[in-house]
């Protein structure tokens, strides 16, 4: 393997020090009871710290809206219980030596995909109360109900900072909410918060940017992650082309997004191969805004997550494509998820050169909390 320095090079985001460039992605675990973290859940992610990782993003984990979840077992981020259980994740982190960001979700109209007969105690809420395919499956959500939402938004993530976390990542991504806001074809409202552009459909996620960094402080990073793909359509295009990503992404800058968190399914997948063969989404995201740019998918992997959870495994790899990539500054930061999902000294072996005491990726590992 080649370049490893570069992957355990420090790194500065906002004021936050990081040790290397490898961040945990979030990754749902479905295991919490009553939205609670229990203290199983602080010991996973205590191993991940105790290994090495730069930054931790947890789990997605729910604002404060009755239908900001859409399964049983998925964490919330509000209520004494739920933030107590939370603090303790933290207090293991720091102990550990490393540093965590909670990814503040809000799930929109997405159904469980564990528990189809499971329901959140209020309606699902979405811009347009439309599904991906256009049926009509929730409500609209008011004005009323947006601005709640931001501000529930902008309560979390002072929230996080209150109880000791490094910094939040916002769910902007894969079809959720703040997601669906941007898609036109779930987007069809006709009030401020839509519109036939796309910086139009952009104006909830810029107030929940905003909102959330007048309510941390100037030091504190904001993640955001975002894609191009849909659950049901890997194809999709939010942005159609570099000059629309450049627009979209320079508002979300402006209105206070530290790093844009890009998820793809394979990091060596050009975004717009019609124009440049190589750079990825992140990459696009550092070119065009110079703002901190974090990149994912199938990192150390042979095989993208959607393979694995069809129920194949993936063969560990080497991660000489990725140091190249990293070392030209195609991008700042690596997240990584099976890898660190199937074992929790994924990056220590990796430092260590033990690449043989690396396995493969099986999908018993989605099952286990180890
Ligand atoms: C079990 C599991 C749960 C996931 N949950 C979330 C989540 O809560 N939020 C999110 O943004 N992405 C989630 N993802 C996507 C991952 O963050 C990541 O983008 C994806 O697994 C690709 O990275 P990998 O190829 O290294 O696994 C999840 C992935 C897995 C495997």
């Amino acid at each position: 393997m080649s370049n490893l320095d570069v992957l355990f090079s420090p790194y500065r985001l906002n004021s936050l020090a990081l040790p290397n460039r490898v961040v945990m992605a979030p990754m749902s675990r479905y295991v919490c009871r009553d939205g609670v973290p229990t203290a199983e859940v602080a010991a996973y992610y205590r191993r991940r710290a105790e290994n090495g990782v730069g930054l931790i993003i947890t789990e997605g984990t729910g604002i404060d809206r009755p239908a900001a979840l859409n399964e049983p077992g998925m964490p919330r981020f509000h209520g004494a219980a739920a933030l107590a259980g939370w603090k303790k994740v933290v207090d293991e982190v720091h102990a550990a030596g490393g540093r965590i960001a909670p990814q503040l979700a809000h799930v929109g109209q997405k159904r469980s995909n564990t528990h189809p007969d499971w329901t959140p105690s209020a309606s699902y809420e979405s811009p347009s109360g439309l599904s991906m395919t256009g049926e009509q499956v929730g409500r609209p959500m008011s004005e009323a109900d947006i601005a709640d939402t931001i501000d529930a938004f902008a309560r979390a993530a002072a929230g996080a900072e209150r109880l000791g976390f490094d910094g939040v990542e916002l769910l902007g991504n894969h079809n959720y909410l703040i997601n669906q806001f941007f898609w036109d074809q779930q987007n069809l409202r006709d009030d401020r918060y839509g519109g036939p552009t796309l910086l139009e459909r952009s104006r909830f996620a810029v107030e929940i940017l905003k909102a959330v960094r007048s309510a941390v402080s100037s030091g504190f990073p904001v993640i955001l992650r975002l894609s191009q793909w849909k659950p049901k359509d890997v194809t999709a295009r939010i942005a159609e082309t570099p000059r629309a990503l450049e627009q979209w992404l320079g508002l979300l800058a402006e209105a206070g997004a530290d790093a844009f968190h890009f998820s793809q399914m394979k990091f060596w997948d050009p975004a717009f191969p019609e124009v440049d063969e190589e750079l990825n989404l992140a990459g696009w995201a550092k070119k065009l805004t110079g703002r901190t740019a974090i990149t994912v998918g199938a990192v150390g992997l042979s095989g993208d997550v959607n393979e694995s959870f069809a129920g194949r495994s993936a063969r560990s790899v080497p991660l000489d494509g990725l140091l190249a990539r990293l070392e030209r500054g195609e991008f700042d930061l690596v997240a990584v998820g099976r890898a660190l999902l199937q074992d929790p000294a994924w990056l220590e072996k990796v430092r260590q050169g033990r690449v043989d005491d690396i396995t493969d990726f099986t999908p018993a590992a989605f099952a286990a909390l180890s």
